[in-house]
């Protein structure tokens, strides 16, 4: 629509109206902007891609021409860290490699008081950057995936909440350069990188395990090295991995839990996962016991030895920890403040954690795969009937109520020792080393292997690793005539 304008809504509004409203608007940024400390320029750290595709100079929102929307678009990037451009290179509307507010005003300009005024060139027609120096990305993907779909949202999100999950899942996959704050030392350039299968936010292969190391003494007793658990498996150069304490002789990989409805599962209530706890097994005569982590005041929920109590803390670890991303102390506790690697900090803007934590705490549970055919359902009927009668469910709950509704994550989300007694495991504070959570299982068909370090390449195996507390479980499933087996198996791969 070349000439189209008269049919914008912004060229509704009476001439004299827009101009006013356009004025008062500018006068208000000017004013914010001597009030906002943090340089625009600054803002360019945060993103990293150098792509170079085409656009229309001045054109932030990719509707391919320029209006109104976009001049405020540029302004709220610059002064209020909100919008996150896909094309850097577009909203420098004079073509100087620095993106200012007088960019934001040539657009007003040109809009509302010189046609003449000149953009630089691609414009008007799309075009790649004559000078490529700031770097355009794709457009996000036009539409978000439907909701409660695998990858998808997890419920109706209105147009700013579609917005923030479509940013944050971009970024979720976009790999970080060295010169967006990336290390010094780091275990994948983007969350992505481990959290991929099925879809984006899903589970990760055995390839991108992380490795967690502790010492144990002639005894048996395991206590943490002074290093801390964890080297990382890459730095940026001119930086050395860490050095493995020469002390470490207990190995524990982890694999990378599937993203898929943590949201739902960070909106349980302490009190629902506290009324099933039983810290001594004493409760009930079937020994099980299940205990709390509290962290920092919550139970914690998250990450295989429960060391988390929300989406937000996790978000913020795993772009330090894993991407060597430092982000602003305000948010969390659980986060690099400072990392030497000579990019400012924090190197993760307000609104790239806001708009990650967003994704991650709204992607929907793995939606249930039950079999059309009768057989096939009758199967996953029979089996969930055994999961319940050979005492899955004392730790694989069904269901929780959280707030948003049932909670169908089959986890109690507490510790339990159902590891096997003949090895050694790592401990964290708090948690010993053959203490973990119990494992959700929904989307389990897409998650192999299994158990916290993979050692299970099936879900039978991972059945057949239960010890501990579970022993009468796995030697109840040992008793199963070998359909039943089937059945319970064809239930579990439903999930
Ligand atoms: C190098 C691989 C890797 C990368 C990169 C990575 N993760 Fe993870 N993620 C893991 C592993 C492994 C775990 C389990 C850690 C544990 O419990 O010991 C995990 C756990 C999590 C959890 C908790 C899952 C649960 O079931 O409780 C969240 C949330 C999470 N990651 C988010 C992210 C985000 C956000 C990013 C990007 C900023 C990211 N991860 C990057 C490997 C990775
Ligand atoms: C005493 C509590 C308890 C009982 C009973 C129990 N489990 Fe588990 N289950 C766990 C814990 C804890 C884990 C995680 C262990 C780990 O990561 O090493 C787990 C992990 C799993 C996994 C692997 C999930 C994954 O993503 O890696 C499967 C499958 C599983 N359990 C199925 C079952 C079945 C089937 C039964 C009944 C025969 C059962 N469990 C009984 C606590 C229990």
């Amino acid at each position: 629509m070349a000439n189209g304008n008269e049919n914008d809504a912004a060229t509704l509004l009476p001439r004299f109206f827009r101009h006013a409203s356009a004025l008062l608007l500018l006068g208000i940024f000017v004013l914010a902007y001597n009030m906002h400390s943090r340089s625009a320029i600054g803002n360019r750290a945060f993103i990293s891609d150098v792509a170079h595709n085409e656009f229309v100079r001045g054109d932030f929102d990719g509707k391919g021409k320029l209006d109104f929307t976009d001049a405020i678009r540029s302004l709220e990037f610059q002064l209020l860290d909100l919008a996150a451009p896909t094309c850097l290179a577009a909203l420098d509307t004079d073509d100087n490699a620095v993106i200012e507010i007088s960019d934001a005003v040539l657009i007003l300009r040109r809009l509302f008081l010189d046609g003449d005024t000149p953009i630089a060139p691609p414009f008007p027609e799309p075009g790649l950057d004559p000078t490529p120096d700031l770097g355009c990305r794709e457009p996000p993907l036009p539409g978000l995936p439907e909701v409660n779909s695998l990858g998808g949202p997890d419920r109706e999100l209105n147009d700013e909440e579609a917005l923030s999950w479509r940013r944050g899942r971009e970024l979720f996959g976009q790999a970080f350069s060295v010169e967006a704050g990336l290390g010094p030392l780091f275990n994948g350039d983007s969350c992505r990188a481990c959290h991929l299968d099925p879809v984006m936010g899903g589970s990760g292969g055995i390839d991108v395990d992380v490795v967690r190391f502790a010492y144990a003494d002639n005894g048996g007793m395991v206590t943490q090295l002074e290093s801390g658990p964890g080297v990382s498996r890459l730095s940026i150069d001119g930086f050395n991995r860490d050095e493995l304490d020469t002390e470490a002789n207990v190995v524990e990989t982890r694999q990378t839990p599937t993203l898929l409805g943590l949201g739902l599962v960070d909106r349980i209530d302490d009190s629902t996962l506290l009324a099933n706890a039983d810290p001594d097994g004493t409760l009930t005569p079937d020994g099980i016991s299940g205990r709390a982590h509290m962290v920092g005041g919550r139970v914690g929920r998250f990450g295989h030895k429960a060391s988390m109590s929300s989406l937000k803390d996790f978000t913020a670890d795993a772009l330090s920890n894993e991407l060597g991303l430092t982000v602003d102390p305000v948010h969390t506790i659980f986060a690099g403040i400072s990392d030497g690697d000579g990019i400012s900090d924090p190197e993760v803007s307000d609104q790239t954690f806001l708009d990650m934590t967003f994704f991650v705490a709204h992607l929907a549970p793995p939606p249930r795969r039950i079999p059309d055919e009768p057989r096939g359902k009758l199967a996953v009927e029979v089996g969930e009937k055994l999961f319940e009668t050979i005492g899955c469910t004392s730790c694989h709950l069904p269901e929780l109520t959280g707030q948003d509704g049932p909670v169908r994550a089959y986890s109690d989300f507490l510790l339990h020792d159902v590891a096997d007694p003949g090895r050694r495991f790592v401990n964290e504070p708090g948690v010993e080393p053959h203490e973990f959570r119990t494992a959700p299982l929904w989307g389990l068909r897409d998650t192999e292997p299994y158990m916290h370090d993979g050692s299970a390449e099936t879900i039978l195996d991972a059945i057949r690793a239960h010890f501990g507390e579970a022993e009468t479980a796995r030697v109840q499933f040992e008793a199963l005539g070998t359909v039943s087996k089937e059945e319970l198996i064809a239930f579990l791969e439903s999930l």
